[in-house]
């Protein structure tokens, strides 16, 4: 069967600065769609060290953003800055530093000029508290000289076996007009176009993968909702803090007995899905390698920050014009 690269090869490589890159989600993505990322920086060491085990050719700056001065020319830039302040995880103040790393972009996209962008945040940016900071990213990004449009994606629409929605902004430089369009799912959930399932994605994978799953009290905040879907299903959103993992299907089922409060309906002994588990449910290479430099929480970090690589490989190929 012709592989991704062999369906692109002859064409040349597009060459991306990703900025926030974490361990690599949207650039495996874009590396299946045949481009070339030529300069990727964070300043996690573990998401280097992840991201440099299973993606090596790529020049990776592990340092914060505002400290680098001068960025390699690129056709595209792509970045997803933190989303804590605006995510159902995090606090949820429009006010914290780390909401306003979008000047950062702004300030690499100016100076590259790339012919298009890609950013990815969560959706919660489009909460009446914060889409002031949505709109004013925009204007930004108009004023730098892009056409700009968003819109919300579900992973599970590409073929990634979870229900993840996020915002995508893409801008495509204003002389080159390109009329963009954003990928057409290719997995509905009817009958024709099933959802990827858990059961797909864990095939071959140990039921009880020791040291690699958070074995940790279920608290309340956690009991707040129902965190357990079946095998036939997508996973529920694969998030970034190890306590709040989704509970593998192997779990007790659960039932509501009270608003935002859920019980264990059936017996047997629960769990959250492991680190490895959680990168097959975001679309990662079976084979992505887990370096020992990390412990187990930043695992699970690095890999529920990251963006669903296929998902960002439909939107790479949905710029294939512009090249
Ligand atoms: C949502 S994650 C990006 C995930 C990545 N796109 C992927 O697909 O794997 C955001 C990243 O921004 C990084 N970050 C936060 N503040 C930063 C800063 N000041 N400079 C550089 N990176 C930063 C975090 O370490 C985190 O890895």
């Amino acid at each position: 069967m012709a592989s991704k690269h062999d369906v692109v090869r002859g064409r040349k490589r597009p060459k991306v600065v990703s900025l926030f890159t974490g361990c690599g989600g949207s650039d495996a993505g874009l590396i299946d769609a045949n481009y070339e990322i030529v300069f990727a920086n964070d300043l996690s060491p573990y998401a280097k060290d992840l991201y440099l085990a299973n993606l090596p050719n790529t020049e990776y700056r592990c340092e914060d953003i505002a400290t680098i001065k001068s960025f390699p020319v690129a056709d595209l830039l792509v970045g997803c800055y933190p989303c804590q302040g605006f995510s159902q995880g995090g606090a949820r103040i429009s006010g914290r530093k780390v909401n306003y790393l979008y000047r950062q972009f702004d300030r690499a996209l100016r100076q590259i000029k790339p012919r298009a962008f890609v950013v990815e945040n969560v959706s919660g940016m489009q909460r009446s508290d914060f889409i002031h900071l949505l709109n004013n990213q925009i204007i930004r990004f108009r004023m730098a000289g892009y056409s700009v449009d968003y819109r919300i994606l579900n992973a599970a629409n590409y073929g990634v076996p979870q229900q993840r929605r996020r915002i995508f902004i893409v801008g495509i430089r204003s002389d080159l007009e390109f009329q963009y369009s954003f990928p057409a799912p290719t997995h509905t959930g009817e009958s024709s176009a099933k959802f990827a399932t858990v059961k797909d994605a864990l095939q071959g994978l140990p039921t009880w993968p020791s040291g690699e799953f958070l074995e940790q009290k279920f608290h309340w905040y956690y009991m707040s909702r129902n965190r357990r879907c079946e095998w036939a299903e997508p996973s529920k959103t694969i998030v970034s803090n190890a306590r709040h993992m989704p509970l593998h299907p192997i779990s007790p089922r659960l039932h509501k007995i009270g608003p935002d409060k859920w019980d264990w309906a059936t017996d047997g002994e629960p769990r959250r899905f492991s680190y490895r588990e959680a990168a097959r449910l975001q679309g990662f290479r079976h084979d992505w390698k887990f370096p020992d430099t990390g412990a187990i929480r930043e695992k699970y970090k690095a890999i529920g920050n990251a963006v669903p690589p296929p998902l960002f490989m439909h939107i790479g190929e949905s710029l294939n014009g512009l090249w």
